[in-house]
C-alpha cells in the first residue's frame, strides 16, 4: 500500500511580526519547519489584503525552504507568474475563484512550479476530484479564508480523508494539507485523517518561543499519526 507523504509542518508568515520576519523566518528554521507557507490575499477572494510578490521575493531571499504561496485571489491566472518569479515553489489556488481550474493547473505548471488546488470549508471533495490526477497537493481550509488565529472546523476532516483515500486508490504520494486553527490538539485528529502538511500559524508565531511551539506541533502529529490507517 502506497504510503502518505512524511508528515511536514509549514509556519504560516501571516501570524508573524512583519516588521522583524528575518527573525521569525530564522526561529522557526532553527525550530524545524519544513517549509513556508504564505498567505496573498486581495481583498476580493477574501475581505482581507496581506502582500504579494515583493514580500515573496523578501522572503525568499532569507531562506533555502520551500515555500508554498497560498493564492486567495479571484485571479490567480494573472499573478501566477509574478508568484513563481518572486520565489514560490508550490502556487495553491483556490478552485472557487474566479478562474478556469484546469487552465490554472496548466499555466503553473508550464512555470515550472509545482500546483495545489483549496477548497473553502464549505466546498465538496467533488470540485477538487477532476483536477486531482494532475496536483501536487490539495490543500483543505479549517477555518474561512481571511484571516489567522480563528478555530478549527472539525467537519472539515471527512474531505482530509476523502482526498487521502483517492490519492491513495491511485498510488499516488501527494500532499494533503489542512490549513486554519492547527494546534497541538487539533494536528493529532487531521493526522489520523490523512493530512501530511500542516499549515500552522497563531500556534507558532503568536506566544512563546517559536523552536517549542513547533515542537510540541511535531510530537502532536507524530504521535496521533500512530493511530492512522497507513
Ligand atoms: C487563513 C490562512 C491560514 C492562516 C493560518 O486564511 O490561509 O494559512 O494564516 O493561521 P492559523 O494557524 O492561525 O489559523
Ligand atoms: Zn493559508
Amino acid at each position: 500500500m502506497p504510503s502518505a507523504p512524511r508528515r511536514r509542518l509549514a509556519p504560516s508568515l501571516l501570524s508573524a511580526d512583519f516588521a522583524d520576519l528575518a527573525s521569525a523566518i530564522h526561529a522557526a528554521e532553527a525550530g524545524g519547519a519544513d517549509s513556508f507557507h504564505l498567505d496573498v490575499m486581495d481583498g476580493h477572494f477574501v475581505p482581507n489584503i496581506s502582500f504579494g510578490p515583493a514580500l515573496v521575493a523578501a522572503v525568499r531571499s532569507r531562506t533555502k525552504l520551500p515555500l508554498d504561496i497560498h493564492l486567495m485571489i479571484d485571479d490567480p491566472l494573472r499573478y501566477a507568474e509574478a508568484f513563481q518569479r518572486a520565489g514560490g515553489d508550490t502556487l495553491v489556488f483556490h478552485v472557487e475563484a474566479k478562474c478556469d481550474p484546469p487552465e490554472v493547473v496548466r499555466a503553473v505548471k508550464k512555470l515550472g512550479a509545482a500546483v495545489g488546488a483549496a477548497v473553502r470549508p464549505g466546498t465538496p471533495f467533488d470540485r477538487i476530484e477532476p483536477l486531482i490526477d494532475s496536483l501536487d497537493q490539495v490543500l483543505v481550509m479549517s477555518v474561512e479564508p481571511g484571516f489567522s488565529g480563528q478555530k478549527f472546523m472539525p467537519q472539515v476532516l471527512p474531505k482530509v480523508a476523502q482526498a487521502r483515500a483517492r490519492l491513495e486508490r491511485d498510488g499516488r504520494t501527494v500532499d494533503v494539507s489542512i490549513d486554519g486553527g492547527i494546534t497541538a490538539e487539533t494536528a493529532g485528529p487531521a493526522a489520523r485523517a490523512g493530512a501530511s502538511f500542516f499549515v500552522c500559524g497563531n500556534s507558532v508565531f503568536s506566544g512563546g518561543a517559536v523552536a517549542d511551539n513547533l515542537r510540541r506541533l511535531r510530537a502532536a502529529v507524530e504521535e496521533c499519526a500512530k493511530g492512522a490507517v497507513r
